[in-house]
């Protein structure tokens, strides 16, 4: 029997940023502008002492299109466009890259990592992906990039596409395989099924990628105990790299949210304990075969050689251009985000101007809370960085909430380490919220 609270409510999100999104308006803009303007601010070492170089720097390009819309995805996709608007986007896209590439904020600073992400970057065909790059590279180059990612869906690909993608420097492709079983695959919307899985599987594995990583979500609506058993071993077998295991989330704007909300009809997705008990189950088996926890999502192979630069240089206060619809990026102490529709965001950038849609100047307590709250979804804290880098005392300042969370086995606690328990790493964005501002409590996440 589930309780209210352990059901997968409508409205349910995964953190990725501070303050929320909601907070973030027009009018502050011109801060951004005035960031974009100037030349970048020194940045920090891995202990968060300031260092007299820029900070670092990373690249978002987000491509939104994919063949279908899955019953749970909450992100900005098309899937009705035709070759000629892929075409005036990709052009739109580079357009931005150029503007961006000329602002004085960009200095002399080599992108540190590139993320193409979507959507389904892998939708644009091997013609549009050279022809896209090309444009790129006669303003920017990600030579070098210590990570270059590129998300992929399986149905997209075939054997040239991977060679292509391969060319264009990609060190990460991450293939978003979410379920094996066929059933599940189509009962959510998914494009592909597991054939397709494995023929993309055979062509990343054989073109020799630095890093391979699959999605996979806990909780997909069908998802049974001896499935996800099945879909556990089966990934083993793989053997990716890394794998990151999204627990589903119901956000206002997914197919099955509104048909939940519309139809008043009962949530299909298993309850919270469940999804976590998948989770669990998946960290234990990967474990015994080899594979490292690397954070409350992602398993990896080769702790020495797998690292997760995206991740952990913007979780570390890194700077980020973004590019693309409805991007999310950060400059100089400033967030922002790109205009969220087609003809908001292609319009501008026919005039020469940069898309932005709204912005926010976090406090320097907001910055804190963004970097604890992000940093802690890796398991682990260290009380020290953010003494160098705030002159935050974080155990002092938050004691009584590390203290409920220690009482109830969440987190452990030795001199300046804060770790995330195995119990507390499945329930790691729950654990967040606590810290935000009173303002920011029960406001509306995005
Ligand atoms: C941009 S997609 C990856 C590339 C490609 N579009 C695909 O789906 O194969 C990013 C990932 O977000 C995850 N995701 C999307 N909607 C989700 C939801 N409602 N709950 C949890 N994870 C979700 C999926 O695991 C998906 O692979
Ligand atoms: S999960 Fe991936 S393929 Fe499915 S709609 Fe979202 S972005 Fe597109």
């Amino acid at each position: 029997m589930t309780t209210d609270a352990t059901k997968t409510e409508v409205g349910s999100y995964f953190i990725s940023n501070y303050p929320p999104f909601s907070q973030w308006s027009l009018d502050a803009l011109p801060e951004v502008r005035s960031a974009m303007q100037t030349p970048p601010l020194p940045g920090y070492d891995n202990l968060g002492h300031a260092i007299n170089k820029p900070n670092d720097l990373g690249l978002y390009l987000h491509i939104p299109f994919c063949r279908k819309r899955c019953k749970f995805c909450y992100f900005r996709v098309y899937t009705e466009k035709n070759a000629h608007e892929v075409e005036d986007y990709v052009a739109a896209l580079s357009t931005e890259i150029e503007l961006v590439s000329k602002l004085p904020v960009m200095g002399e600073r080599p992108f540190r990592f590139v993320y193409f992400g979507g959507g389904t970057p892998s939708f644009l065909s091997a013609k549009q992906l050279t022809s896209l790059v090309d444009r790129l590279r006669a303003n920017i180059n990600w030579d070098h990039a210590e990570e270059v990612t590129f998300e992929c869906e399986p149905g997209t690909l075939s054997e040239p596409k991977v060679h292509t993608i391969k060319e264009l420097g990609v060190t990460r492709i991450s293939l978003g395989v979410e379920n094996l079983d066929d059933k599940v695959l189509s009962e959510n919307g998914r494009a592909h099924l597991s054939p397709e899985i494995l023929k993309s599987w055979k062509w990343i594995t054989d073109a020799g990628f630095y890093n391979t990583n699959i999605d996979l979500i806990s909780g997909m609506v069908g998802e049974t105990w001896e499935n996800w058993r099945e879909n556990i071993r089966k990934t083993i077998d793989m053997s990716p790299d890394s794998v990151t295991i999204y627990q589903m989330e119901l956000p206002f704007n997914t197919v099955y949210s509104q048909d939940i909300l519309g139809n008043k009809i009962e949530t299909p997705v298993a309850d919270w304990p469940t999804k976590r008990a998948w989770l669990d189950y998946a960290f234990d088996e990967f474990q015994s075969a080899g594979y490292s926890v690397s954070s409350a999502y992602t398993v990896v192979k080769d702790k020495s050689k797998v690292n997760f630069s995206y991740r952990d240089n913007l979780w570390r206060g890194s700077d980020l251009l973004a590019t693309g619809v409805a991007s999310f990026g950060h400059v100089s102490g400033v967030h922002y985000q790109n205009q969220p529709d087609w003809k908001s965001y292609v319009e501008p950038l026919s005039k020469g101007e940069l898309p932005l849609g709204r912005a926010m100047r976090p406090t320097p307590h907001q910055l804190l809370i963004r970097e604890m709250i992000l940093q802690l979804k890796t398991g682990r804290l260290n009380a020290e960085y953010f003494r160098n880098k705030f002159a935050a005392e974080i155990i002092d300042h938050w004691r009584d909430t590390w203290n409920e969370y220690q009482n109830d086995g969440l987190i452990e606690i030795s001199g300046d380490q804060i770790s995330l328990t195995r119990a507390g790493l499945m329930r790691a964005d729950a654990l967040l919220p606590p810290f935000f501002e009173t303002d920011h409590q029960g406001v509306r996440y995005t």
